[in-house]
């Protein structure tokens, strides 16, 4: 199985996308929420690349929806939560369908969507993860959200768990240069994941925006072992699942 890695949506190239899986990552914090709103019971998340696609879509539904996400890290003052991990408690996510817009991660989903297979990862769940990979048996491309058009350390590091998680379990060719910093990167960073997160930009945006607890929930790998999976939604959108058997 050969294991790319790309660091930005720019970067991607059709030969990324076609009869591979796609791994998209935005570790703070777009992919790591949508995880713990799943882990915590939600049952849908429908993904947007504008706040006011979210919006309009989110006024068609009578009830049991959630409108989340953010701007310049905030809750949108109209929104009914943000982008924050914590938030999403079984009291508030079970049995909901969220709708979601943030500015890099939602946005990289949606530049992945013409691949044939595509999970969302995070360090959270970076085995399960690894372990969908090596079922599927097919060749890999984890995609790196980034912050504003920039590499973000978080999202290297979080694709070299999965890398390193899947090189234990099966035979893994990393076949860009990209892989094998990104798994060295990873291993760097094992001893303090919070305090390597903390180095970047997007958790120092984070915590002059009040949010710090946010790089540590992000820093916890394992913490939520469960596989995501982007399928089409009933409305012709796509969506964020539970995958319950991994393919
Ligand atoms: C994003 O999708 O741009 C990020 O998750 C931003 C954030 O931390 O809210």
């Amino acid at each position: 199985m050969q294991v790319e890695v790309v660091y930005l949506p720019r970067d991607l190239k059709p030969g990324h996308l076609r009869d591979r899986i796609i791994v998209v990552l935005d570790v703070l914090r777009a992919t790591t929420t949508m995880i713990a709103a799943l882990h915590a019971g939600a049952k849908e998340i429908r993904i947007f690349s504008a706040l006011d696609e979210a919006r309009t879509a989110a006024s068609g539904v009578a009830d049991q929806k959630i409108l989340c996400g953010e701007e310049r890290c905030k809750k949108p003052l109209d929104f009914d939560l943000g982008n924050s991990p914590g938030e999403f408690t079984p009291e508030r996510a079970t049995g909901r369908t969220l709708f979601m817009s943030t500015t890099n991660g939602t946005r990289a989903i949606l530049a992945a969507q013409s691949a044939p297979i595509i999970y969302v990862g995070a360090l959270v769940n970076a085995r399960a993860t690894a372990e969908a990979l090596i079922d599927a048996r097919r060749n890999v491309t984890l995609l790196c959200a980034g912050t504003d058009g920039r590499i973000s350390v978080e999202d290297v590091i979080g694709a070299g768990a999965i890398v390193n998680a899947a090189m234990l379990m099966g035979d893994i060719t990393l076949a860009n240069d990209e892989a094998v910093i990104a798994a060295r990167a990873d291993l760097a960073a094992r001893d303090s994941y919070a305090a390597a997160f903390r180095s970047g930009s997007g958790a120092r945006n984070l915590v002059a925006a009040g949010l710090e607890q946010d790089v540590d929930f992000a820093a916890q790998i394992d913490s939520l072992p469960l596989v995501a999976e982007v399928r089409k939604s009933d409305t012709g959108g796509i969506s964020v699942f539970r995958c319950r058997q991994p393919v």
